[in-house]
């Protein structure tokens, strides 16, 4: 397990401020309250993941048992206005990026009109969906039109019964006419492939998805394991990391050209082949953390606000959005949760534990 040079840079800033005695994570300072967005290690908040729902019509098994999660009462969930009241907020204080999430976010209804209402926010550079795919061949040209600028796509096999097996529906044909409706939406670009990594699975479908990368232009991304599926299966030895499937790529395909990223915060480490056909990326949370440049805070669903995938604490939006508290007290909160984020995950660490939710109730 390697830290990044981000993560470094980060852990060292929190050492000098403990040495010098500064308890940094106690008030924000003055221009904290003020600038944009900034959290107590000095990381600027920029990307703001919205979940629109904990329902999902799949059931993948790093993520949700088979049966038996009930969904939250309608009433406890977020109204559209809500949500985009509160990305107004964000946006005026340095939120540039919304991604929406799940569950599943197309099981949402009318969900290309929350698309619309927040492309109408000032400061938004960026508005992006992570989908299971199932839905896209009716939703993808509602969504371009409402302007959707960018998606991601799970899709962990390209054989029908292995992909079953997995999301423990029988819905592959679904997910790849989704993604042949994406491709006559061209304002929704780039098309993004997330494949969750699990070793004893995953291997054997990489060079098949090495080849699916450069013929259709998806990019895809090899995802490590994370401690976030319900029905706690996790454990350490499953996870594959980017580095075992990069050698298997390279095996094939000779060496991977890295491609450089302009946004540091990235999640992904990218790379094109030789011949500079086909993008893939591996995000390696576990194996190279990249928390020391984390961009992102998460609002669930029912609108509590996690300042990471792995947060034990939570900031309850939903309340001040139903109270009286004006925009000006919202914006406080927000400042101040975000001065709060989390150092990092701990993976692998001692002070490592899981937090009460799983991933479909955060939204990855
Ligand atoms: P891009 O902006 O297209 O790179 O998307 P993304 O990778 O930020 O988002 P996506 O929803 O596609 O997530 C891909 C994987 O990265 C999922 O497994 C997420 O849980 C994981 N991920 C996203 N952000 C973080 C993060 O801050 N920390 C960790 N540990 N994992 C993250
Ligand atoms: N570990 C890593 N990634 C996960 N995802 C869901 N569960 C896990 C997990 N336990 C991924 C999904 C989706 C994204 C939001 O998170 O495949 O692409
Ligand atoms: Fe649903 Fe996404 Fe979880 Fe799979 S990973 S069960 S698609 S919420």
């Amino acid at each position: 397990m390697t830290d990044t040079d981000g993560n470094r840079k980060v852990i060292r800033r929190a050492l000098r401020d403990l040495s010098a005695g500064r308890d940094h994570h106690d008030t924000p300072t003055p221009e904290a309250l003020k600038g944009p967005l900034v959290d107590s290690y000095g990381r600027r908040i920029r990307n703001m993941r919205i979940s629109v729902t904990d329902k999902c019509n799949f059931r993948c098994v790093y993520c949700m048992p088979a049966e038996g999660l009930a969904w939250l009462p309608r009433a406890d969930i977020l109204t559209f206005e809500e949500m985009a009241r509160l990305t107004r907020i964000a946006a005026s204080i340095g939120i540039e990026q919304v991604r929406l999430t799940g569950g599943e976010p197309l099981v949402r209804r009318d969900l290309p009109a929350l698309v619309q209402m927040l492309r109408a926010i000032p400061g938004l550079k960026s508005l992006s969906l992570t989908t299971n795919g199932v839905a896209l061949p009716k939703l993808a040209r509602p969504l371009a039109e409402a302007g959707l600028t960018r998606i991601n796509v799970s899709l962990d096999s390209l054989e029908r019964e292995r992909f079953a097996q997995l999301t423990r529906r029988d819905a592959l044909e679904q997910v790849l006419a989704g993604l042949r409706a994406l491709e006559d939406c061209p304002t929704i670009r780039p098309i993004k492939i997330n494949a969750v990594a699990m070793r004893g699975f995953t291997e054997a479908e990489v060079v098949d998805f090495a080849r699916f990368a450069r013929r259709t232009g998806y990019v895809v991304r090899w995802i490590e394991f994370m401690p976030l599926d319900a029905d706690q299966i996790w454990r350490k030895e499953d996870i594959l990391t980017g580095g075992e499937i990069r050698s298997i790529i390279e095996g094939e395909f000779g060496p991977l050209v890295p491609i450089t990223s302009a946004d540091k915060s990235e999640t992904a480490r990218r790379y094109t082949f030789a011949d500079g056909v086909g993008e893939v990326g591996f995000i390696n949370p576990v194996s190279e953390p990249f928390c020391g440049q984390c961009d992102r805070i998460r609002l669930t669903a029912e609108g509590q606000l996690r300042t990471c995938l792995f947060a034990h604490i939570e900031t309850d939006f939903r309340a001040l959005l139903r109270s009286d508290a004006s925009d000006a007290e919202i914006e406080l909160a927000l400042r101040q949760a975000v001065w709060h984020k989390e150092l990092k995950h701990y993976i692998g660490d001692k002070r490592f534990h899981r937090t009460a939710r799983s991933m479909s109730m955060i939204g990855g």
